[in-house]
């Protein structure tokens, strides 16, 4: 029944906060596209007929605008949750990894197994592929064991990154846009913070994975004092894995717990000041078996691990589950905010933009039709005073034509009677 629990929670995942969010924000800018292409045909019918409503300048800006939303929408489209992996070798990385993908994609083993950054992403293909630093076309990879000889065949530096690009149909993980991004152990790593500067600055979210037989090394705490120096609260995760070797003295279980928990959030709310210890104890670190886990989701026998489950194992199954939950929360809040947030603004000053200058345009042609009224009026106050002076001097005129017609009548007539 865990099983099947762990399959069916894909439904109503947190994960889904992010994936609806870039489908409304993709909507959105589908639409403002479309205001954008409908007013840069109304701007150039207008330039064309009168070129005082708007300036060249703010023309070139609306034409510009075009290019602006396409290349965000591009961006969107490739917008994606990360998470980075990290701690010593052989605490179990990989397999915490694969668990949460539910498959052995990685490879995982004694010693130390991962030796550079992998990035696991999703592609539409059917057909996993790699794609190797220096090279811009993926190799096609077509069962898990030619992934490990692919990664162990290939001469890569330490620090670069490999892609796996993983079909989105297999993994719901995957299809809802995360991106995971596993890295070579801490301790063997020479420069900690060029990576950083490589592959965290855009990570929503880390995941320590401690070996609980140890416990949490000056390696690890250095890396996240750097990680939070650069990024401002950021968010992470301790998972306490090999919880299972527990089985073995169970008597001792509460008070190694107890000592690790102590440790985790001394490191996580008092060194960092990341969040408080309630929040940090429920939701921040978990006691985990990664290996019970993977063995629990796997359902490929040819790729299961032999051994089987530790007494105790459902427990630790539900709180990975538990872990799991919390992760996605976390991951889908931030990348909304941390991702969308920008985009939003972008729009909004976009929309700003469009409106002010329409409305310009209405207030510059409102201005141009009310000074073309005064004028009318003042021409028609114009053209009545006119045709007054007119009909006043055709009055007059006609009275002085009628006055010396009847003078001149009055001559003839005299001069007739005089003769
Ligand atoms: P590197 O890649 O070398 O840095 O190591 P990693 O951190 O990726 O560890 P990996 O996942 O390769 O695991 C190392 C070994 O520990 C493997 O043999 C795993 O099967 C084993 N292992 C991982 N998780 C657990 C666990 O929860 N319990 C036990 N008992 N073994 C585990
Ligand atoms: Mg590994």
């Amino acid at each position: 029944s865990i099983r099947q629990n762990n399959a069916t929670n894909g439904g109503n995942s947190p994960l889904k906060l992010f994936t609806h969010a870039k489908i409304t924000i993709t909507d959105i800018f589908k639409n403002i596209s479309s205001y954008v292409n409908d007013s840069n045909i109304y701007m150039t019918d207008v330039i064309k007929s009168d070129r005082n409503l708007i300036t060249t300048d703010k023309y070139k800006d609306i034409q510009q605008l075009k290019e602006k939303v396409n290349r965000i929408l591009s961006i969107i489209s490739r917008d994606h949750m990360k998470v980075v992996f990290f701690g010593r070798t052989s605490n179990g990385k990989s397999t915490v990894m694969n668990a949460m993908l539910r498959e052995r994609i990685l490879p995982v083993g004694m010693g130390h197994t991962t030796n550079c950054f992998l990035q696991i992403e999703g592609t539409d293909r059917i057909e996993a592929s790699i794609l190797i630093p220096g090279s811009d076309e993926p190799k096609s990879v077509n069962n898990l064991s030619s992934i490990s000889n692919a990664l162990s065949n290939e001469k890569v530096d330490s620090d670069s990154l490999v892609k796996i690009l993983w079909p989105k149909e297999k993994c719901r993980l995957i299809r809802d846009d995360v991106v995971l991004v596993d890295s070579p152990g801490i301790d063997v790593s020479a420069n900690l913070d060029q990576w950083i500067e490589k592959y965290c600055l855009d990570a929503d979210v880390f995941v320590l994975v401690v070996s609980a037989e140890a416990t949490i090394t000056v390696a690890e705490k250095k890396f996240l004092h750097n990680v939070a120096q650069r990024l401002s609260n950021p968010n992470i995760f301790i998972l306490m894995n090999r919880w299972d070797a527990t089985a073995n003295e169970p008597e001792m279980v509460e008070s190694v717990k107890q000592q690790h928990l102590e440790r985790g959030l001394e490191f996580l709310c008092d060194e960092l000041h990341l969040c408080d210890r309630k929040e940090a104890t429920e939701n921040r670190m978990f006691f985990i078996s990664a290996r019970e886990a993977l063995l629990n989701r796997n359902t490929d026998p040819t790729t299961s691990p032999r051994s089987g489950y530790n007494e105790g194992y459902k427990e630790r199954l539900v709180e990975f589950s538990k872990f799991e939950h919390e992760f996605e929360k976390c991951i889908s809040k931030t990348a909304v905010q941390t991702k969308f947030e920008q985009h939003t603004n972008r729009g909004k000053e976009i929309i700003t933009l469009l409106c002010e200058t329409i409305v310009n345009m209405i207030n510059k042609s409102q201005t141009i039709k009310q000074e073309c009224q005064e004028k009318l009026v003042e021409m028609e106050e114009k053209n009545i005073f006119l045709e007054h002076e007119l009909r006043s001097m055709t009055d007059s005129a006609k009275e002085r034509i009628r006055h010396v017609s009847e003078d001149v009548y009055k001559r003839v007539a005299q001069t007739l009677n005089d003769e």
